[in-house]
């Protein structure tokens, strides 16, 4: 996996972006909030494979934290490292910009994602009962930090 880009979003990506949120959640935003984000002016940015989108993250900031609002990648393309080498890449970028933390959070259920923000040095902070709507009822949000170490 070589031939991989980091590059801005633009409004020009919305299909693709949408149609891979909706492939990757079983509860995906709606089509008028990920306008809203690929429209906006929060950072996003977008890993291309060959000049295919593949993977997106939109990140909050204000002063010096970062909130992460979203990141997911292709389900085509799971599992290979895509999410991991953007996770790395936002750190670097967010802690050159000054950033001293960035925040999450993440469904209960959502091991996979847990699995990588922990080894991408996220830890625990708080959880959030009862706070993501679930197919079968509700559950809990796991809100989680990472320390950026600027120099
Ligand atoms: C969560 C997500 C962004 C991770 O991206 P990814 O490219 O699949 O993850 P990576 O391949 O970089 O994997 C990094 C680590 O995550 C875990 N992981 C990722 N996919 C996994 C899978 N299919 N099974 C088990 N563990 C997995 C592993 O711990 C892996 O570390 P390892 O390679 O040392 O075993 C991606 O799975 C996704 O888009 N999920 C749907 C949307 C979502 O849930 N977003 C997060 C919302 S908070």
């Amino acid at each position: 996996m070589n031939e991989i880009s980091f590059l801005e979003i633009t409004s020009d990506d919305f299909d693709v972006i949408y149609e891979i949120e909706l492939k990757a959640y079983p509860i995906p935003w709606s089509e008028k909030i990920m306008r809203s984000m690929v429209e906006g002016h929060e950072y996003k940015i977008k890993i291309t494979y060959y000049d295919k989108v593949i993977a997106y993250v939109f990140v909050m900031v204000v002063l010096d934290e970062a909130t992460i609002l979203n990141i997911a990648v292709d389900p085509d393309y799971q599992g290979q490292g895509i999410g991991q080498k953007l996770l790395r890449y936002l750190k670097a970028q967010l802690s050159q910009k000054g950033i001293r933390s960035i925040f999450l959070e993440v469904r209960q259920s959502n091991q996979n994602a847990l699995a990588l923000y922990t080894s991408e040095g996220f830890h625990e902070i708080d959880i959030r009962k009862n706070y993501y709507p679930a197919k079968n009822g509700r559950e809990d949000a796991i809100i989680m930090a990472c320390v950026l170490m600027n120099e």
